[in-house]
């Protein structure tokens, strides 16, 4: 296994769609098993596979108390949304350091292959609805500071750049 740079906001290959796995063979699983590693490690609760800067729908997630029950969506698909809807104080490892509120809609049904490419289907709500959401808006290219004012937007910009430029100068 191997931990994966994670692509930060603003950069542009967050807005890349990702393409459907075709088949669910070792190369995916060994993307899989790194994904995972690397949400762990940093730690997050959810990670796309666009923002390691692999363009496929892959999508694991952990929303358990001791991070100990994985989730893995490959090609997820959202099959229902309730029109109820919730807001939600969100984060992202693309863009650390970073919360606010996104309203999403409070309940979901998505249907995904799993690790051995067999499909399933799941009802989610809580953090588990709002992260799969953020997740698979992920995967459309879309990170969660879009739903956000274009005034906070370009701040959260700002603040990046600055935070990559002082990354750098401390190489
Ligand atoms: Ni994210």
């Amino acid at each position: 296994m191997a931990l994966l740079p994670v692509l930060c906001y603003p950069d542009p290959r967050l807005h890349q769609v990702a393409k459907p796995v075709e088949a669910v063979d070792e190369r995916i699983k060994k993307i899989v098993a790194d994904m995972a590693e690397t949400m762990y490690e940093a730690p997050g609760v959810g990670l796309a596979a666009t923002q390691v800067n692999i363009h496929e729908r892959i999508v694991v997630i952990d929303v358990s108390e001791n991070q100990n029950e994985l989730m893995v969506f490959i090609n997820p698909e959202l099959v229902w949304a309730s029109a109820e809807k919730k807001f939600w104080r969100e984060g992202c490892l693309s863009v650390p350091e970073f919360y606010d509120e996104v309203e999403r809609p409070d309940q979901i049904r998505v249907k995904a292959l799993d690790i051995n490419g067999r499909e399933f289907e799941i009802e989610a709500d809580g953090l588990l609805s709002v992260c799969l959401q953020h997740e698979m808006d992920h995967l459309q290219g879309k990170v969660f500071v879009e739903y956000l004012s274009l005034l906070k937007r370009n701040r959260i910009s700002l603040k990046m750049k600055k935070r990559l430029k002082e990354l750098v100068g401390q190489r």
